[in-house]
């Protein structure tokens, strides 16, 4: 009997496999298609996965009645218009991050979706391990009482993805690791914060070191070309102001001259404790964590498995997904998260390109 969410997907490169390994073992769904303009990665793929379908075009792909739902994993610039494509062909879609080039574009699905009643979800993967969740829940039940301030950061000290590759070329990708990892810290900081109001933005911009050559640390599948130069940043940063007085502090490099070589965590201050959640040597063995801090009379106590609930155990985006399809549980990515996130980050580039704070109420 065929499954109840039939996938193919769009774009056989390096996330892809991704799709196909978390959704294995769920009864209910199975990857029966896949297309990708490289036709040597789309067989490459298809042979490794078991792929039947392997359409040569994408609207032979989207004509398929026996296709429900579509993984959209291509280069940045074709999100939204595959994702319009697939809604108006009648297939759930669940894409990549980043949501848009920029918060018009993202607008545009949102009132597609509503006309087409079908489900979208941006693949926020960062939502779903149980630190975060915990962390989530932590905050909402008021354990570290008013959060008043975050600071989210993930800073690489070499970690440009391929160089001469889309992910450089801004015309390809709409911009550097802010909308390639920033997107991520941001939207795990703001859920784990339960604060997705934001107000106003101050952000800069820097370019300087994959223009160089320098700084690569070799993700994608893509081929390399010399026509993909790179002109977008590599450094990015921004302070940020929500409803109810909140701020976050951004901090984002594909590349940058630090002592480590990775460094990626939120960190949210409450009147009543902070939670931290991140990867650190000196934390959990080094293996990603949530830390709660509180005080107990004076003494500050640090208490690094805090019990708290995890509301998708065992989960991911994509088994999220399929269940929220098949109407079993809610998806843990709304469109008005992912719209509140894109506003963020447009906010950031418009900050940067004009020298001053913008009100992203006006966007
Ligand atoms: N959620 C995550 O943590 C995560 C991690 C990595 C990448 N991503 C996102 O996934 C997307 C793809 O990234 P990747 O690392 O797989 O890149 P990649 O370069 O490895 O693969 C991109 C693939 O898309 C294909 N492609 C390019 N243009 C196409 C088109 N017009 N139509 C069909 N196929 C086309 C390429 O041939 C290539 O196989 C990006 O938007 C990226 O931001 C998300």
């Amino acid at each position: 009997m065929p499954a109840n969410v039939r996938f193919g997907i769009i774009g056989t490169g390096a996330i892809a496999p991704s799709l196909c390994n978390a959704i294995k073992n769920h009864k209910q769904a199975e990857v029966v298609a896949a297309y990708d303009v490289h036709a040597g990665r789309q067989t490459a793929f298809c042979d490794e996965f078991g792929i039947a379908k392997r359409p040569r075009t994408l609207d032979e792909l989207l004509g398929d009645p026996g296709i429900d739902a579509i993984y959209v994993a291509v280069p940045n610039k074709f999100h939204v218009p595959y994702t319009l494509k697939a809604l108006a062909a009648g297939k759930h879609v669940i894409a990549e991050k980043p949501f848009a080039m920029d918060i018009e574009e993202a607008r545009q699905v949102a009132a597609a979706v509503k006309k087409s009643r079908k489900l979208w979800m941006l693949g926020m993967n960062r939502r779903f391990p149980s630190m975060m969740q915990k962390a989530h829940d932590l905050v909402a039940r008021g354990v570290i009482g008013e959060v008043y301030h975050a600071k989210a950061r993930w800073q690489r000290r070499s970690g440009c993805p391929k160089l001469q590759t889309w992910f450089g070329h801004k015309k390809l990708s709409g911009g550097g690791c802010l909308l390639d990892i920033g997107v991520h810290m941001l939207d795990q900081t703001m859920f784990i914060s339960g604060n997705f109001k934001p107000l106003t933005c101050s952000g800069s911009v820097y370019g300087k070191f994959g223009h160089r050559g320098q700084g690569e640390g070799g993700w994608g599948k893509s081929d390399r070309d010399p026509k993909m130069t790179f002109d977008v940043e590599d450094f990015a940063n921004a302070h940020i102001r929500l409803a109810g007085g909140m701020s976050i502090d951004l901090d984002v490099s594909w590349a940058a001259h630090m002592p480590k070589a990775n460094v990626m965590e939120s960190i949210i201050f409450g009147t009543e404790g902070t939670i931290w959640v991140g990867q650190d040597e000196a934390v959990a063995g080094g293996k990603e964590s949530a830390v709660l801090c509180t005080r107990k009379k004076k003494e500050f106590v640090l208490d690094e498995n805090p019990k708290a609930k995890v509301k998708y155990p065992h989960c991911d985006r994509f088994n999220n997904f399929v269940n929220a399809v098949l109407g079993r549980e809610q998806p843990c990515v709304t469109i008005d998260q992912a719209l509140a996130v894109q506003t963020v980050l447009t906010g950031i580039y418009r900050s940067s390109a004009k020298g001053a704070e913008v009100d992203l109420r006006k966007l």
